[in-house]
């Protein structure tokens, strides 16, 4: 099947009843993208599709034949970090590292969505990502800083 994955067009040979996460990880080797439950319930696995935050471990990679996907290996521009990548780095805002590509994914969806999104619209957009480490309080500051900054 051909996928269009971080702005290129790539034919990958699998099959129909594999998962987008699977793909990416096992065929494409973009293995940015985590897999912690394997049942839609951590967020690990987060990347979008034609902008939106999916959960690449209950998606099935056929279903995004004719769709834009976006891993956390898109992220970057240039060489350049996406800002949200930089203030994930600036506020420590991991520590295992686990959920980190997952939560960038779903944060860069929000920001795609909304220029200046309230907290309460960050907590909602992050609330489908799990972080066994944190506590959370550097990621939403991270997320909260990259708001209004430039790309
Ligand atoms: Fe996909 Fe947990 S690995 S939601
Ligand atoms: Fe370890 Fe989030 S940094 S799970």
């Amino acid at each position: 099947m051909a996928l269009h994955i971080n702005g290129r067009q790539v034919d990958v040979d699998a099959c129909q009843h594999e998962s987008l996460a699977e793909v990416l990880r096992e065929r494409l080797g973009l293995r940015g993208t985590k897999v912690g439950c394997d049942s839609g319930e951590c967020g690990a696995c987060t990347v979008m599709i034609d902008g939106a935050a999916v959960n690449s471990c209950v998606t099935l990679a056929g279903s995004a034949v004719d769709s834009k996907i976006t891993t956390v290996e898109g992220l970057a521009s240039g060489g350049v970090l996406h800002k949200l990548q930089q203030a994930f780095l600036d506020h420590g805002a991991f520590q295992c590292g686990y959920c980190t590509s997952g939560m960038l994914m779903s944060a860069a969806a929000l920001l795609q969505l909304v220029n200046a999104p309230t907290d309460g619209q960050i907590r909602d957009a992050l609330q489908g990502n799990i972080c066994r480490c944190t506590g959370y309080v550097q990621i939403l500051a991270a997320v909260r800083s990259a708001i209004g900054e430039s790309s």
